[in-house]
């Protein structure tokens, strides 16, 4: 399958050459070709010393047994509330408060105009611009007064760091607000002790969440820096008591890793970029590789498993897409799978921005 983008929760810059923030098409690489690690600000890559040898591709064949029941479309919205609210949006940008901080950043989606007035809009203390070079909040600028690379933040009584990244990224995603509500519902629902696999876990607001609710979590990330930063953020969640596990790996091959020592998961989420790469150089292709990752996370499942939540974002394909995977990825497991996007509703008009698609199976 060939790899696309839309430009839902794109963050890469446009690079020199790269049409859409791509590298150029002669750049662009099949399995392992130029050694690249990831990079926790966003999937762009930063060079490293060594590649991994291509690892043989996982064989697939269409499981038996009758198809998950199914729930689509299903459109999961995060409200404003006290800790993020997306304020406006319009003119390819939006408007958003996080915690203290109201924060300006472009928007391809926002083709319409701007509901609040141009008073409202200067009021905001950092405005991404991008448009220069360099790396980290470079890349922002303060009209009111310099800020620091991090500032507390808060999502339902959990405190963490938000954080000015190269990317635009502000180390969170609203959005999976609505994920991580559902698990922590599944998790103290479950009346037992309950295991998490987060993979492609970033700053690790999923793990905390999980962790809070009474789970045992394994987090992994490609990006020792967002490894870091998730650390920072249990510490400054008070749960560093909570067992996590931070691992920095490639995604794929922890899951192969833990279906060869059979250790199993009773729910595990997966949110990978269009692109990446782990640490050692192993290149992540979305559109090659996420079957093979969807047939692993189902092969790593405990015998009374509860949840398998996919998140996909930057991609041109439909959530139909994600959804027939994941269906027949689950065939002969009964439960539901439901699919649709996750989208932030606007305070000031009431517009919906989707930032993602997603696809989940669930036992019950
Ligand atoms: C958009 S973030 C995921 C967001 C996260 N689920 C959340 O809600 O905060 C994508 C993450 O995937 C990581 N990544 C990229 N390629 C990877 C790979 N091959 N294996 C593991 N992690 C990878 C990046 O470092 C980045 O932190």
């Amino acid at each position: 399958m060939k790899p696309s983008r839309d430009r839902r929760r794109d963050d890469r810059p446009a690079r020199k050459g790269g049409q859409d923030g791509r590298p150029p098409p002669e750049a662009r690489p099949e399995r392992p070709q130029k050694p690249q690690k990831a990079h926790a600000d966003g999937p762009r890559a930063e060079p490293s010393r060594a590649a991994e040898p291509a690892p043989a591709r996982r064989p697939l064949s269409r499981r038996e047994g009758a198809l998950p029941a199914e729930r689509l479309p299903l459109i999961l919205e995060v409200a404003p509330n006290d800790d993020y609210a997306l304020l406006d949006s319009g003119a390819g940008q939006k408007l958003e408060q996080y915690g203290p901080y109201r924060i300006v950043r472009p928007e391809g989606q926002a083709i319409w105009q701007p509901a609040l007035g141009e008073r409202e809009w200067a009021k905001a203390d950092a405005i991404f611009t991008g448009d220069t070079d360099e790396e980290g909040m470079g890349r922002w600028r303060f009209p009111h007064a310099p800020l620091g690379e991090t500032w507390p933040m808060r999502h339902d009584g959990i405190d963490y760091l938000g954080r000015f990244t190269s990317f635009r990224h502000v180390g969170v995603f609203p959005e999976q607000a609505s994920h991580w509500d559902h698990m922590a519902g599944l998790i103290e629902a479950a009346r037992r002790p309950v295991k998490v696999l987060n993979l492609f876990g970033y700053t690790g607001l999923a793990s905390l969440v999980a962790a809070r609710a009474g789970a045992e979590v394994t987090h992994v990330d490609a990006s020792k820096k967002a490894i870091g930063w998730a650390r920072e953020n249990q510490e400054a969640a008070r749960l560093a008591d909570k067992p996590i596990r931070w691992i920095c790996e490639d995604a794929m091959k922890f899951a192969e890793r833990e279906e060869r020592r059979g250790s199993r998961y009773d729910i595990v989420l997966f949110d990978p970029p269009a692109f990446g790469r782990g640490p050692k150089g192993e290149v992540w292709q979305l559109f090659d590789d996420l079957p093979a990752l969807a047939d692993l996370c189902r092969a790593i499942l405990t015998p009374k498993p509860l949840a398998v939540v996919l998140t996909a974002y930057s991609i041109r394909a439909s959530f139909f897409a994600i959804h027939g995977l994941m269906r027949d990825t689950f065939a002969g497991m009964g439960g539901r799978v439901e699919s649709g996007e996750l989208v932030i509703r606007e305070k000031s008009a009431g517009r919906a921005l989707s930032t993602s698609l997603f696809s989940r199976w669930v036992a019950k």
